[in-house]
This record gives structure tokens, C-alpha cells and sequence, in this order.
């Protein structure tokens, strides 16, 4: 009866999200699109923007021929860097804080989720002037369209620059909250290949990873439809094609941009049909023990597909034709395909198990993945909380290849 009662819930959002479809930002693609943006922010007339990136961009000067750029053209803004790797709520508050004090009226945030996702809640934080940030990041209200935000994405994996959502970690509870309307899809896309060679091979993989999770989930999860399946198998075909390709050489602009384009592909499709139980899990954990987001999903991915079981065989099928497994029987190919993820986590270095969960810590990562999973997420099956224990359990103690 509960499991009826919440795909029911689950029904009726659905419509909503398809809306999504039609509201992606505008892209801007290619090996210098970072200088192409400054033709779009000539025709904006704002007068102030404020740039959030990270400090290794500023310090490795990748931003100068943008700031340049900026200058020559009389756009004025102001540049934001002190921001930590996972933001937490008083990242936010900074960023809240600095925006009203410049004057800006508009954001552009170079760099991974975790500036995006910042960035997206300082602006809606904005917005809702008279109740504080805990509150809103607490509560996850959002109810006014947010100030002009450009998304420059410097990874290919979390797919922020298309989301419709935001992360952001609470050290006091050891949580993440996660924000979701659609008012916090960014405007503008700027995907811009050059801006990703520095990164290491292992975020390359990690982040990787993670895009390969959102496809993977919004793909199987119940109520998708043709358009939302296009995206997510486009998304998986590229990062089976090109993500180890980029591992190995980091300075092909080439494969850089197939990556940026299959995590925005993958990010459209977890804004129309969200992400499943492996980010539930991988959300708890992260937030617990500040590992990283891409390489938790990448440890779960296989465990959380294993126990989905024969619910999600036939989806499971069809993505493997996609990425050319073969197999005499369905079970073979998801067998296969499953397989496949291990030895991609290999490849890349990536452990098979978390054994920094702590046993007395399971109960309460099963509570929060079961509240973070059900009913918001159309998951193939429904855990309970048990359930999520004993996959938890799992997890800490690895899968065997
Ligand atoms: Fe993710």
C-alpha cells in the first residue's frame, strides 16, 4: 500500500518535471567559449557581474584573456574565490553577502558543482530576502526567479550548468541539503573545453563517474520518456567512449568536449527524472566522511544496481546493446554490464568498498538516504530503511569483481 501511495505521489509530479525539457539554458560550445560569452554579456547591459571561481583559476591565471576580455569591453564585475571544495551553508552566506555588497546583478560561476551549486544558493538566498540562509537551504524554499546565473562548467560530471538542483553541506548536522526548483536552472551554459585540460586525470574519473550515475539512474528510474531516455543514453555511449580516453590524455580538447556535452546531456536527464538511490546513499556518505561525491557514486553504482535486481534487467539490456556488450541471455549482458562498471572503477583506481563507514553510523545513513529517496525519487523499487542498512552494509564492505 505505501509503495502504491508513493509512486502515485510520484505520478503525479512527474508532468512537472517534463517541463524541464523546454527550460535548459541557453549553450555556448567550443574550444574558447568562455571569450565567446563576453559578445552576450556586451548586449546585457548590467553593470556589475560577480565571478565566483576557484583559487587554483585564479593562481594558474587560466581566467586572464576572459578578464581581459572583460575589461576591454568596459563590463565591470568583481571576482569571488574563497569557497571550499564541498560549499557549506556560511560559503553561501559569503557569497550572499558580497553580491549585495558589490552591487551585482548578475553571476557567473566558473568551476565545478560545487561552485554552481554555491552559487545557485546564494542567488536564491538572494532572492529571499527576509528569511536567513540555514532557513532556506533547511527548508529548500524557492519561490522567485533568481538574478541572471551563467554556469561555466570546469568538470564534466555533475551536470549543474542544466540542473534544476543544489547540494550544500551542512558540517554541523553532517548533511547535505539538496535545493530543487526550477528557478535555479541557469541561463546560459558555457561549455569550453580549454577550461578542463588542467584538471587530473583522477576528477577526470571521478567526475566522469558521476555524470555515468546520473544517466544511468535517470534512465532506469520509472515515469521517463523518449526525450529524457535520448539524453541519458546519448550521455552513457559518449562516457563509454570517451571518458577513459580522457583519463589517459587530459589535454585532448576533443574528448574534453565530448565529456562537457555528455554530462550536460546527462544533466537534462536527471533534471526531468532524477537521480536514484545510488546519490541518496552517496549524499549521506559524502556529507559524513567529506569523500568525494563522483568516486562514492562510482563505489555504490554497481552495489545499488546488483540489488535493483530483475526490475531494472530490461533497461539494464538496452543500455548495454548501446555500449556494444554482448551476452547469449539478458542476464548475462546486465551481468556483463555491471562487470563492465567494475572494471572501469579499476581502470581508474577506484576502491571497491567504503571502509570508512562506521557501524554505529549505518542506521543513520539508512534514515537519510530512505527521507532523501522516497517518495522524491522514482527509484524501480521502494527500500525501506532496513533495506537501505543492508546495502550500506555492503558498500562498506565492497563488492568482489
Ligand atoms: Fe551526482
Amino acid at each position: 500500500m505505501i509503495h502504491f501511495l508513493l509512486r502515485f505521489r510520484q505520478a503525479l509530479f512527474s508532468p512537472i518535471q517534463k517541463i524541464q525539457l523546454y527550460m535548459q539554458p541557453k549553450i555556448i560550445k567550443g574550444e574558447h567559449a568562455l571569450l565567446d560569452l563576453v559578445d552576450v554579456l556586451k548586449e546585457k547591459h548590467l553593470t556589475h557581474y560577480m565571478i565566483l571561481t576557484t583559487p587554483g583559476f585564479i593562481k594558474r591565471g587560466t581566467l586572464q584573456s576572459f578578464f581581459d576580455a572583460l575589461n576591454q569591453n568596459d563590463i565591470q564585475y568583481s571576482i569571488f574565490h574563497d569557497l571550499k571544495p564541498d560549499p557549506e551553508i556560511c560559503d553561501v552566506e559569503k557569497l550572499k553577502e558580497m553580491f549585495i555588497k558589490e552591487g551585482c546583478q548578475a553571476l557567473i560561476a566558473i568551476g565545478g558543482g560545487s561552485v554552481i551549486d554555491c552559487s545557485k544558493a546564494a542567488l536564491a538566498c538572494i532572492q529571499m530576502k527576509n528569511i536567513d540562509v540555514k532557513t532556506v537551504l533547511h527548508t529548500g524554499r524557492v519561490s522567485k526567479p533568481l538574478p541572471l546565473l551563467i554556469a561555466v562548467p570546469t568538470t564534466a560530471g555533475t551536470g549543474s550548468e542544466v540542473t534544476a538542483g543544489a547540494v550544500i553541506t551542512d558540517p554541523i548536522k553532517k548533511r547535505k541539503y539538496a535545493l530543487s526548483h526550477l528557478f535555479l536552472i541557469p541561463k546560459y551554459a558555457v561549455l569550453d573545453a580549454s577550461l578542463l585540460t588542467s584538471l587530473p586525470s583522477k576528477m577526470t574519473a571521478y567526475t566522469g563517474m558521476d555524470a555515468l550515475t546520473h544517466a544511468i539512474e535517470a534512465y532506469i528510474n520509472c515515469f521517463n520518456n523518449r526525450k529524457t531516455n535520448e539524453y541519458a543514453l546519448c550521455a552513457i555511449k559518449s562516457i563509454f567512449q570517451y571518458l577513459v580516453p580522457s583519463f589517459e590524455d587530459g589535454l585532448n580538447k576533443h574528448y574534453r568536449l565530448e565529456l562537457l556535452e555528455a554530462s550536460y546531456n546527462a544533466g537534462v536527464a536527471i533534471s526531468n527524472n532524477y537521480v536514484g538511490y545510488v546519490h541518496a546513499i552517496a549524499h549521506g556518505i559524502g556529507g559524513m566522511y567529506h569523500l568525494q561525491h563522483g568516486m562514492i557514486n562510482a563505489i555504490i553504482l554497481p552495489i545499488v544496481l546488483e540489488e535493483y535486481g530483475d526490475a531494472i534487467t530490461k533497461k539494464l539490456v538496452n543500455i548495454a546493446d548501446i555500449v556494444g556488450i554482448n551476452g547469449c541471455t539478458d542476464k548475462e549482458k546486465v551481468e556483463r554490464f555491471i562487470k563492465k562498471l567494475k572494471e572501469l572503477n579499476r581502470i581508474f583506481s577506484i576502491p571497491t568498498s567504503i571502509p570508512e563507514i562506521k557501524d554505529e553510523d549505518i542506521h543513520y545513513l539508512a534514515i537519510g538516504a530512505e527521507k532523501e529517496g522516497n517518495p522524491s525519487y522514482p527509484t524501480p523499487v521502494t527500500w525501506d530503511v532496513e533495506q537501505f542498512e543492508k546495502v550500506i552494509r555492503k558498500i562498506k564492505h565492497g563488492y568482489t569483481i
